[in-house]
């Protein structure tokens, strides 16, 4: 890499459903690879390009393996506890494929739909709630953070009970303060999922943790940590992300009333409606990986052992992919976007993730169609950049 100029990643959001102007790149705003430095002084090639990075997230001399000593390490956080083996997600094929054949039937178009009636009920119990303690609540633990938590603990057969324990252990492992919160975190969910495995070996429940004891862990396709991982993986990312996007695309569509308007009109719009925040939103900004060969894109030769990182929201905001790319446009049904990433680790939930989406958006505007912001958009606060995107606290009224 010789450029000089290179943009830091990662940075703030100034608008919480805008990605930061500083990742489009100084000098050449219409690059689609160009340096960047990480927190480390670490430098990386920056994929902002839509094409350029379906090329790249397909191409199998791009790893994901979180082992490999040159992969990018996105914050100071994560430098301790880096370099450990991450199932699934830091795994490449063709162990990837065997781990996530395990899973997919669990992810299916019709298994999402036979949720559907489960996730409405917990929509509806949970606005009952708030309906009842307010007006004013605080959205996002009341119903943006409740609902996919509820669900996925249904889905993979963990206690709801255990909410609190490791709502805030995920908390503490994305946005610890630092890299030895980062590590007590993963040691307590660890130390939690090894017994909760033990549990269900003698006791068996219902869900898919319990599906995986019989089928690959008594079965010696996996061993116990592999499955605490795994677990760990699945609930993170299953709570995690949904509530993020509840929460800013609640924001979002507050703060642009008339496309609010038209999806109450027409709330057959509802399945375009979360693509495009899908897309405007990006909340999983900045995926990593690093080339084990050389590869050339757009105009730049990556070398093998150089990082990449691709931000979803730079790329989702590509004028040759879609136009007026910074309009929020609920009907512009955005399709191949990247906020699920795209190739062999495109998002295992996203059916789930759209299906909590499209119920919970409905119910809340269809039921309180009163609702807007409790205190001054601007003084609400949002995530950093350094992990996953949305709003902290969201205070409502209706
Ligand atoms: C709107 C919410 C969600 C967003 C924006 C999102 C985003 C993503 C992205 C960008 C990736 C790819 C990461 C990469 O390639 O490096 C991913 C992977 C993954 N997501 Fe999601 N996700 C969401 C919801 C969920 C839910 C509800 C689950 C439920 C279990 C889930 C489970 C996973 C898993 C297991 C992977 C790894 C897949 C693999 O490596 O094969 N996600 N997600």
């Amino acid at each position: 890499m010789a450029e000089t100029d290179t943009v830091s990643f990662p940075q703030d959001r100034s608008c919480p459903y805008h990605p930061p102007t500083g990742y489009r790149p100084p000098q050449e705003g219409q690059r689609p690879l160009s340096p960047a430095t990480l927190f480390d002084g670490r430098r990386v090639w920056l994929v902002t390009g839509h094409a350029e990075a379906r090329a790249l997230l397909v191409d199998q001399r791009l790893s994901a393996d979180r082992e490999n000593p040159a992969f990018p390490v996105l914050t100071e956080r994560f430098a301790r506890t880096a370099r450990r083996r991450i199932e699934l997600l830091g795994v490449d094929d063709p162990e990837h494929h065997a781990q996530r054949r395990m899973m997919i039937p669990s992810f299916t178009v019709k298994r999402i739909a036979a949720l559907r009636p489960r996730i409405q009920e917990t929509v509806d119990r949970l606005l009952d709630t708030m309906i009842e303690q307010g007006p004013p609540a605080e959205l996002v633990g009341a119903f943006a953070l409740p609902v996919p938590s509820m669900v996925i603990c249904a889905l993979l057969g963990v206690p709801y009970t255990d909410h609190d324990f490791f709502e805030s252990q995920s908390r503490r492992l994305l946005r610890g303060p630092g890299a030895a919160e980062v590590q007590s975190a993963r040691d307590a969910l660890d130390d939690y999922f090894r017994a909760l495995i033990e549990r269900k070996r003698t006791g068996r429940g219902e869900g898919l943790l319990d599906e995986l004891i019989a089928q690959q862990l008594d079965a010696g396709a996996i061993d116990r940590d592999e499955l605490v991982q795994l677990a760990e993986i699945l609930l993170i990312a299953g709570h995690e992300t949904t509530a993020n996007m509840i929460s800013l695309g609640t924001f979002t569509l507050l703060q642009h009333p008339e496309q609010l308007d038209r999806l109450r009109r027409d709330t057959a719009l509802m399945p375009s409606a979360v693509e495009e925040l899908l897309r405007f939103l990006s909340i999983a900004d900045g995926m990593s990986r690093v080339a084990t060969e050389d590869i050339e894109m757009g105009g730049v030769t990556i070398r093998s052992g150089e990082g990449v990182v691709l931000s979803t929201s730079v790329i989702n905001r590509d004028a040759s992919a879609y136009p007026a790319p910074d309009e929020l446009d609920l009907g512009r049904g955005a399709r191949h976007h990247v906020a699920f990433g795209f190739g062999i680790h495109q998002c295992l939930g996203q059916n789930l993730a759209r299906a909590e989406m499209e119920i919970a958006l409905r119910s809340l505007f269809s039921r309180l169609p009163g609702l807007r912001l409790a205190a001054p958009a601007e003084q609400i606060p949002f995530k950093p950049g350094d992990t996953i995107q949305g709003m902290i606290e969201l205070p409502v009224a209706w």
